[in-house]
């Protein structure tokens, strides 16, 4: 046996070939199963797309690029789940195109942000973090709260998503504008519609000036929204088969 292994030993291209044997093998260990599994993704309870106007505010974090700075993924791991809450699971970014896990926590995981401050604290912290965090080195982002939310391109943007899986259907993405401004605005007309659309959505002025909706209104409602979809007070993680 010894003897066999020397032609590995003394021939760089025979142990080459040998190398890349092995690691295809280990390979397609890993890979073939995945697509003998009728999904990756274990069906929860609470999972809704994202309203329009959350969806806008999806869009603005991404434009500024806060997921250079925060991740939205709670590891399974002991001071994460402390720190964080519960830990992430795959339905939860199953409507997020592309999905914000990031790979870099300058800021903390922002996954359950949701509900953790008023919308006047995520208000004041987005315009100058140094306001309510002395110590931040988070920068500020004033022109969101002066800025008019741009919603021409909202009702084409739900149907790209429905493109890729999002089960956003006609009556959606044609009551998109209008779910956008109700959202916003608690006196608004199609509130009822909305909550119709999207059970337990959030629906206020997010930003204090009920003057006009701003990025900031549609940051805000994203924000608030993060995580808090599932109600982990009934969810059993053991009753699901794709975690072992
Ligand atoms: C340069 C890195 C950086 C960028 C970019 C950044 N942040 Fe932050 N963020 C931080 C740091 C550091 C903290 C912790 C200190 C603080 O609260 O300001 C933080 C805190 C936060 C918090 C509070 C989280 C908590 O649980 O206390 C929120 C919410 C937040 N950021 C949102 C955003 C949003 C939205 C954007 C994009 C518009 C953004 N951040 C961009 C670094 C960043």
């Amino acid at each position: 046996m010894l003897n066999r292994h020397e032609i590995f030993e003394k021939n760089s291209i025979v142990l080459l070939v040998g190398v890349l044997i092995v690691v295809a093998i280990g390979g397609l260990v890993e890979l073939v199963p995945n697509f003998y599994l009728k999904s990756t993704i274990e069906k929860v309870d609470g999972m809704r797309p994202y309203t329009p106007l959350e969806l806008a505010g999806r869009n603005i974090y991404v434009r500024e690029g806060c997921y250079t700075c925060h991740s939205q993924m709670i590891r399974t791991l002991r001071d994460e789940v402390e720190r964080y809450g519960h830990y992430s699971l795959a339905a939860e970014s199953m409507y997020d195109h592309p999905f914000q896990w990031g790979s870099k926590r300058s800021g903390p995981d922002l996954a359950r942000v949701g509900g953790k401050y008023s919308d006047d604290w995520h208000r004041a912290h987005l315009v100058n973090p140094r306001d309510v965090v002395p110590a931040s080195i988070m920068p500020g982002y004033p022109f969101l709260a002066k800025t008019r939310l741009d919603i021409r391109q909202i009702a084409a943007d739900l149907k790209t998503n429905a493109l890729v899986g999002v089960p956003y259907d006609e009556a959606m993405i044609e009551a998109a504008v209008a779910d956008l401004k109700a959202q916003a605005d608690p006196e608004n007309d199609g509130v009822d519609g909305l909550l119709e659309r999207y059970p337990g959505a959030n629906v206020r002025d997010f930003d204090g000036d009920p003057k006009m909706v701003t990025e900031l209104d549609a940051l805000i409602a994203y924000l608030q929204m993060l995580g808090t979809l599932v109600d982990f007070s009934t969810f059993d993680a053991k009753a699901d088969v794709n975690i072992r």
